[in-house]
């Protein structure tokens, strides 16, 4: 059993208590969700049926919802979002590279989740400080002018 589907079953009693809290709300569904989110790191698509009920809505509804913000996940999220900046003045210093490199340390490609929940692999356009391109960032933390050894150090803890 995965470590997400213990988190789920281990939940679900508590997501009931969050739904229960917020259905008395006026129009509780972004905040409910937000909620659940921001506790679980995702929205466990077995709570969907549940929020559904208490908002008054389709399941089909609630799940439309959510897909329509970017900001809210129904897969896993790992503890940390590692964005690999492939804006131009990264690109043309090294990204590709680097995003390669990413990907064979954490085993996972754009938009996975390491198996332990530890890392979630993204790209970004640019994060604004192009002068110390190629840039990654881990979490809040800003990694610039990455190259090989850098990622291996970052990422040698993971085991990939
Ligand atoms: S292009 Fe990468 S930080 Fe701007």
């Amino acid at each position: 059993m995965t470590k997400a589907r213990v988190a789920i079953e281990a939940g679900l009693d508590w997501i009931n208590e969050i739904v229960a809290e917020y259905s008395q709300q006026k129009w509780p569904l972004i905040p409910l969700v937000q909620k659940i989110q921001s506790e679980f790191g995702y929205i466990p698509p077995q709570s969907i049926p549940i929020i559904a009920k208490a908002v008054g809505l389709f399941p089909s509804q609630v799940q439309g919802v959510i897909s329509f913000y970017e900001q809210l996940y129904t897969e896993p999220r790992g503890k940390k979002v590692v964005r690999v900046c492939r804006g131009t003045a990264c690109h043309v210093r090294g990204a590709k590279t680097v995003l390669k490199l990413v990907k064979q340390h954490l085993g996972v490609e754009e938009g996975q989740t390491t198996p332990d929940l530890e890392y979630t692999l993204e790209t970004v356009a640019c994060i604004g400080v192009c002068a110390l391109a190629p840039n990654i960032v881990v979490g809040e933390r800003v990694c610039g002018h990455m190259n090989p050894k850098k990622v291996e150090q970052l990422f040698k803890k993971s085991g990939g």
